[in-house]
This record gives structure tokens, C-alpha cells and sequence, in this order.
């Protein structure tokens, strides 16, 4: 199955440099389609620019968030990853489903690539652990026999699905056969969007743990930290065009 990866992504200082290690990690998975969406009104310039020379299968599109859900506190991406379930839905519409799986891969996650050697035998909805995330070293889903039964988490356990994005794949058959499941925003709260996204099309005892019973961490919620450019020049000061 062809593995599709939705990544949200908005312009600052680090975007190229998170989505050059993005494309790193991802041009050594084979039959990898990278849905790229720019929360922006446009396509930009360097995305467009970066894309071209990536190397990978990609889609390129934009959406914006609209300014008023742009506040702390409030769900980012919402906009971004409708957008790409929506070009998935359309892409894949008319014709029985060809065999794919989907994730949500953030721009600032760190992916190792055993990580796709799990999500490809997804049948319906798999999960594994998330290092760095919750207040943890790492979450994750606790199994037994097989079966998820509940969730090792520091934040919010009374989450349904207590997981952050990074922790599941979902198969294109389920995306396809489940037409109205999309990120909400009303009634969302912080915390919530996964949970809220999972409950549309699947049940805690139906979900695939992957990654030796979810017990290795194969992708850590890593943030970048908010670059310092205290010594930026007001006016330019570089005589040639750079691209940064
Ligand atoms: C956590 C979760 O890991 C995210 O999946 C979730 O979307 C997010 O919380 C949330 O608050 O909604 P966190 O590291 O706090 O993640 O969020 P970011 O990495 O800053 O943003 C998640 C994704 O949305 C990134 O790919 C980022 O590039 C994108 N984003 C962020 C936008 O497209 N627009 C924004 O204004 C901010
Ligand atoms: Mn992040």
C-alpha cells in the first residue's frame, strides 16, 4: 500500500529547515505520497520552490486558517488536514479503493523509518507509542492479548483515545468508507482533535497496536525552539539574494 502522509506547515524562520529533515526521513520510504498543505491563502514561493526539488511523490495545497481561530489554546491544523482528506476523498472517490494508509505527520516530529514498516500492514486503524509528548518521556496505548484496553498518559486520561497525532494510521478504505469524518472545530477543545477524529471511525477495541505490542517509540513529538533573531538587521544589510 502506498502510504500517504498529510503535513500541515505555516511560514516562519524553521519551516525549510523541518521540512528538509521531513523529506530526509521520507524519500527513503518507499511508495511514500507526501500531502503537503500550507496554512496560507496561496501556494508560497519557497514551498513550491522546496517541493520541486524534494525528490518525493508530492501534492502541493494551501488553505488558510481563518484569522479568528489563529488564538493559544485553540487547535492548530484543523483547516489543513480537512484539506488533504478531502483531496484523498477525491482523488480516490470513484474507484474501489486502491490498498493505501494515511498519517498525519506533523512538520516538527522526529520519524524513524521502522515507523512506516509498521503503518503499511494497517488494515483499519493502528496505533503506537509518542516519546516526548503528554508531560512523558512518552504515551501509549496499553494492550493486552492483543487489544488496546486503555492508555499510559500523564495528561488528560480521560481522553477517549488518549494519542497524539503522531500515534496512528488509518487506511484509506476506512477514509473512503467513512465520507463525513473530518476535524471539527466546534466543540473541540484542546487535546481533543484526535479523539474526536477517532470516535468517527473506529472504537478503542477495534484499534491495531503496532510497534512490538506498543512498546517501542518510533516517532517523538519533538518542538523546535523559537529561533532567536535578536541580531537580524533591520534593513538589508547582505548584498546578494539569499534563500533561506
Ligand atoms: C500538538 C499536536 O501534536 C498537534 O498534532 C496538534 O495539531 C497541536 O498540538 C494542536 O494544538 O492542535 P504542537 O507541537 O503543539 O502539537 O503543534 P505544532 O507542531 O505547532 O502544530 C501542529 C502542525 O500544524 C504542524 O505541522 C504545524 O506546522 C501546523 N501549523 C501550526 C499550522 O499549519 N498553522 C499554525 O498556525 C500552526
Ligand atoms: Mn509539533
Amino acid at each position: 500500500p502506498t502510504i500517504y502522509a498529510i503535513t500541515p506547515t505555516y511560514s516562519r524562520p524553521v519551516q525549510k529547515a523541518e521540512l528538509t529533515r521531513l523529506a530526509n526521513t521520507f524519500r527513503q520510504v518507499a511508495q511514500l505520497h507526501w500531502i503537503l498543505v500550507e496554512d496560507a491563502a496561496a501556494r508560497s514561493e519557497l514551498v513550491s520552490r522546496f517541493l520541486a526539488r524534494a525528490g518525493l511523490p508530492s501534492t502541493h495545497l494551501h488553505v488558510p486558517t481563518p484569522r479568528r481561530y489563529k488564538r493559544p489554546g485553540l487547535p492548530r491544523a484543523t483547516e489543513q488536514r480537512n484539506a488533504g482528506l478531502a483531496w484523498l476523498r477525491q482523488r480516490h472517490g470513484n474507484q474501489r479503493a486502491q490498498p493505501g494508509v494515511l498519517f498525519f505527520a506533523d512538520d516538527d516530529n522526529t520519524y524513524s523509518l521502522e515507523l512506516f514498516q509498521e503503518m503499511r500492514t494497517t488494515r483499519k486503524v493502528s496505533v503506537w507509542p509518542v516519546g516526548l509528548v503528554g508531560g512523558r518521556r512518552y504515551e501509549r496505548p496499553l494492550v493486552e492479548n492483543g487489544k488496546v484496553v486503555g492508555w499510559y498518559t500523564g495528561w488528560r486520561a480521560d481522553r477517549p483515545f488518549a494519542i497524539d497525532m503522531a500515534g496512528f494510521a488509518v487506511s484509506l478504505q476506512v477514509i473512503l468508507s467513512n465520507p463525513k469524518a473530518v476535524f471539527k472545530r466546534r466543540g473541540s477543545q484542546p487535546g481533543m482533535q484526535e479523539s474526536d477524529f477517532l470516535k468517527q471511525i473506529t472504537t478503542v477495541e477495534e484499534l491495531e497496536p503496532k510497534a512490538s505490542n506498543c512498546t517501542k517509540v518510533l516517532v517523538w513529538h519533538t518542538r523546535t525552539e523559537k529561533v532567536n533573531l535578536a541580531n537580524e538587521p533591520k534593513y538589508r544589510l547582505d548584498t546578494v539574494r539569499i534563500e533561506v
